[in-house]
């Protein structure tokens, strides 16, 4: 299946967990992959070499993406690696587990600039791109099943989350009339660094698995193949959407 034959994505946050997976599986379906991350390690090296094993192009940008001009320079630069580009995942997020009322202001910053105002920025930086070329682009953005539920000890974090999908809801409305998507992709309990305690924690982690239906914590595969959904054609007539892959958490209640 060569879904993305001929197309260029720029996938933030690629060195690990799901921003990795979701090169791999852009690259295994025909696209040539753009990764990032704050530092070019042996990461992105084994992330390059395995994209190229496929036939694929690839390259590595490294960028703060708290801060909004390192935003839009990215899509600029990334813009100037393979002359084009036509899908962005917004996939670089951080959080930090604190109590409301101990959340210092810098994590404030560090947690709503990473997660909200970069992802404002790339995205602007994106659409003036596509505008000017006229090119179809389509924007997805890593959110959380914390868009929609609360997380206590998260409450940046959710805010974040929260402002994220009204922004996608808001751009999918005034970015329809240039053929551009936007959507969201709200993960669950995945496998990757971020949860890393979570993983350590058996105890915690079997509470944790209680809640989810299907019993099991995400893999960042799972995740990466509604990326590729919907940066596919495949969902050309899907925007302004929160997808979940959560193994049915966000909307399972139940007495145990
Ligand atoms: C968070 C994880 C959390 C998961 C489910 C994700 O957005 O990054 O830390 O385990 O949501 O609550």
């Amino acid at each position: 299946m060569d879904r993305f034959k001929n197309k260029i994505a720029l996938i933030t946050g690629s060195s690990q967990g799901i921003g990795a997976a979701c090169a791999l599986r852009l690259a295994k379906e025909g696209c040539d992959i753009i990764l990032n991350g704050h530092k070019f390690d042996e990461r992105g090296e084994k992330l390059i070499a395995e994209i190229k094993d496929m036939g694929r192009r690839a390259a590595f940008l490294e960028a703060d993406l708290s801060k909004a001009d390192a935003a839009k320079k990215l899509i600029t630069d990334a813009v100037a690696v393979f002359g084009h580009l036509d899908i962005l995942v917004n996939n670089a997020g951080v959080e930090k587990k604190a109590s409301f009322w101990e959340v210092t202001e810098e994590d404030y910053d560090l947690i709503m600039n990473t997660n909200l105002k970069g992802v404002f920025f790339s995205i602007q930086s994106f659409v003036n791109y596509c505008r000017k070329n006229k090119i179809a682009g389509t924007v997805i953005n890593m959110s959380s099943v914390h868009e929609e539920i609360a997380f206590p000890n998260f409450a940046a974090y959710c805010a974040s989350k929260g402002g994220l999908m009204m922004l996608t809801r808001n751009l999918a409305s005034e970015l329809a009339q240039f053929n551009i998507r936007i959507n969201n992709v709200a993960p669950g309990a995945v496998s990757t660094p971020i949860n890393q305690d979570l993983l350590n924690n058996k105890k915690q982690l079997e509470k944790v698995l209680q809640n989810i239906p299907l019993k099991r914590m995400g893999k960042p595969e799972d995740v990466a193949a509604v990326v590729a959904f919907l940066a596919s054609d495949d969902a050309a007539y899907v925007t302004g959407s929160t997808y979940y892959v959560d193994g049915g958490l966000t909307y399972h209640y139940e007495e145990q």
